[in-house]
C-alpha cells in the first residue's frame, strides 16, 4: 500500500476550495492512496478522510461487504500523524470464545489454564499507532466493556493482572452490521457506539456508484496482467449493469479469473463468468431517446431471446438464467413465434430432450446443425406438443 505523500496532502489542502478541479484532483490523489472511483462517493469519503488528518478519535466506517472499508480505514491511518506508525487491523470475527479477551487486551503467566507466559495483546502491540477492529459487531459484550474502558481511559488490564497499563492507541473499526439493530436487540453497548460513531463513514455499494466500475475495471485489468486486455462492449455493459452482490471484491475477483483464463487481447461477453453475461442486453436501452423506449413485452421478448443465445439455446440454462420454469420459457417461445413468425419461425426443440433451441436468430446454435424434418417435439414434461 503506497503512503500518502506530503505533497499530496499539501494537493489535499488546496483541494478543499470547492473548484471545478476538484473531483480529478481527489482522483489522483485517492489512487495514491489506493482508493479509485470517479462516482462523488469517493471524493466525499476523501474528503472525510482529509478532515481526520489532524485527529485521532475513534472513527467507525459502514459498508456491505467488500465495498473497501479496509482500504478506507488504511488510508485514515495514512493521511493521520500515525502515519509512521503501526496500522495493526484484526478480524474481530476470527477471534474465538474465550481467547479473544486474551487475544485483545493479554494475560499474565498462570492467569488461566494454558497461560504459560505473560502475552501483551494486540491493543498494547498497536501502541502508539492505529488499531484496526475490523467486524466489530462479532465482539461479544464483554469484550466490548473492556474495549470502551480503552477508548474511554486509554487503559488495558491484562486477564490476571492487578493494575491496568496505559495504551496510546487510535481505534478505527469497520461493520457491516447496522450497529443500531444489534443495539436494540442487546448485543451491542449503546456506550461504545455513541463512543465509536462520532466520527463515521459510510461507503455505499458498488452498485449505487455505478461510475466507480469503468475505473476500477481498469485498474484491475492492468493490475493483474501485463498484456493490454479490454472488455469488448457487450462485456463492458454487463460490468456496468450487474448489481455486484459482493461489490468491489467481486468485481476484482472477476477481473482476475478473467485475466487468467483469457487468451484473447479482447474479452468477451461468452467469456464472463455467470450471471454475468445476462445483464448485458437490458443497458443498451439505458441511453434511449423517450420515442425509441419498446413496449416492455418487446423488452422481455429480446430478453428472452437473448437469454436462449447467450446459452447457445441450453433451455435448462436459460430458464435458469432468467429465473423462470422451462415450462414458461417454452410457452413464451410459443407465445412469439405465433405473434411474430419470421424471426422465432424456426425454434425447434432438441430431439435428444435436453431442450435445446435452434435457428432463433437466423443461424443454428448448435455447431453441428441437424435437419428440420422430425423433430421431437414433445415436452417431457408439460405433454405438449410445441411446434417451435
Ligand atoms: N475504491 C477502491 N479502489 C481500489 N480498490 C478497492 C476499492 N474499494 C475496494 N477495493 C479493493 O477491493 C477489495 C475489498 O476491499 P476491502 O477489503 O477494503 O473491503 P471490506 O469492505 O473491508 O470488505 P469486508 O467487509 O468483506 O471485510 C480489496 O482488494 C480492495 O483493495
Ligand atoms: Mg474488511
Amino acid at each position: 500500500m503506497t503512503q500518502c505523500p506530503d505533497q499530496i496532502r499539501s494537493k489535499y489542502n488546496w483541494a478543499r476550495q470547492p473548484t471545478l478541479a476538484q473531483p480529478a484532483l481527489f482522483g489522483d490523489a485517492a489512487q495514491d492512496c489506493g482508493l479509485i472511483g470517479d462516482s462523488p462517493a469517493i471524493p466525499r469519503v476523501l474528503r472525510t478522510v482529509n478532515k481526520l488528518a489532524d485527529d485521532v478519535s475513534p472513527v467507525l466506517i459502514t459498508g456491505e461487504s467488500g465495498v473497501g472499508k479496509e482500504l478506507v480505514a488504511r488510508a485514515v491511518h495514512q493521511r493521520s500523524q500515525l502515519a509512521s506508525r503501526v496500522f495493526l487491523p484484526v478480524d474481530s470475527a476470527s477471534l474465538v470464545g474465550s481467547l479473544m479477551e486474551s487475544e485483545l487486551f493479554g494475560h499474565t503467566k498462570g492467569a488461566f489454564t494454558g497461560a504459560v507466559e505473560n502475552k501483551q495483546g494486540l491493543a498494547r502491540a498497536a501502541d502508539g499507532g492505529t488499531l484496526f477492529l475490523d467486524e466489530i459487531g462479532e465482539l461479544p459484550i464483554e469484550v466490548q466493556a473492556k474495549l470502551l474502558r480503552l477508548l474511554q481511559e486509554g487503559e488495558v488490564r491484562p486477564i490476571g493482572a492487578v493494575k491496568p497499563v496505559r495504551v496510546q492507541v487510535r481505534i478505527l473499526a469497520a461493520t457491516n452490521r447496522d450497529l443500531t439493530d444489534e443495539v436494540a436487540s442487546g448485543r451491542f453497548r449503546e456506550d461504545l457506539l455513541f463512543r465509536l460513531k462520532v466520527i463515521s463513514i459510510k461507503i455505499p455499494p458498488l452498485r449505487e456508484r455505478r461510475e466507480d466500475i469503468p475505473r476500477l475495471t481498469r485498474f484491475f485489468l492492468d493490475r493483474n496482467s501485463l498484456k493490454q486486455l479490454s472488455l469488448s462492449s457487450a462485456a463492458y455493459k454487463a460490468f456496468l449493469e450487474y448489481d455486484w452482490p459482493g461489490n468491489v471484491r467481486e468485481l476484482e475477483n472477476v477481473v482476475r479469473s478473467l485475466v487468467a483464463l483469457s487468451s484473447r487481447p479482447v474479452i468477451e461477453l461468452a467469456d464472463l463468468p455467470s450471471p454475468l453475461p445476462s445483464f448485458a442486453q437490458s443497458l443498451g436501452d439505458r441511453d434511449a431517446e423517450p420515442s425509441e423506449i419498446l413496449p416492455l413485452a418487446e423488452v422481455e421478448r429480446r430478453h428472452i431471446l437473448r437469454a436462449v443465445e447467450i446459452t447457445k439455446g441450453d433451455m435448462r440454462a436459460a430458464a435458469l438464467m432468467l429465473g423462470i420454469s422451462r415450462t414458461t420459457l417454452y410457452r413464451k417461445l410459443n407465445a412469439y413465434r405465433n405473434g411474430d413468425g419470421k424471426k422465432e419461425k424456426n425454434i425447434r426443440r432438441d430431439s435428444d430432450g435436453q431442450g435445446r433451441l435452434f435457428g432463433q436468430v437466423g443461424r443454428p446454435f448448435n455447431p453441428v446443425p441437424r435437419p428440420f424434418g422430425g423433430w421431437n417435439t414433445n415436452d417431457s414434461r408439460s405433454g405438449s406438443t410445441a411446434d417451435l
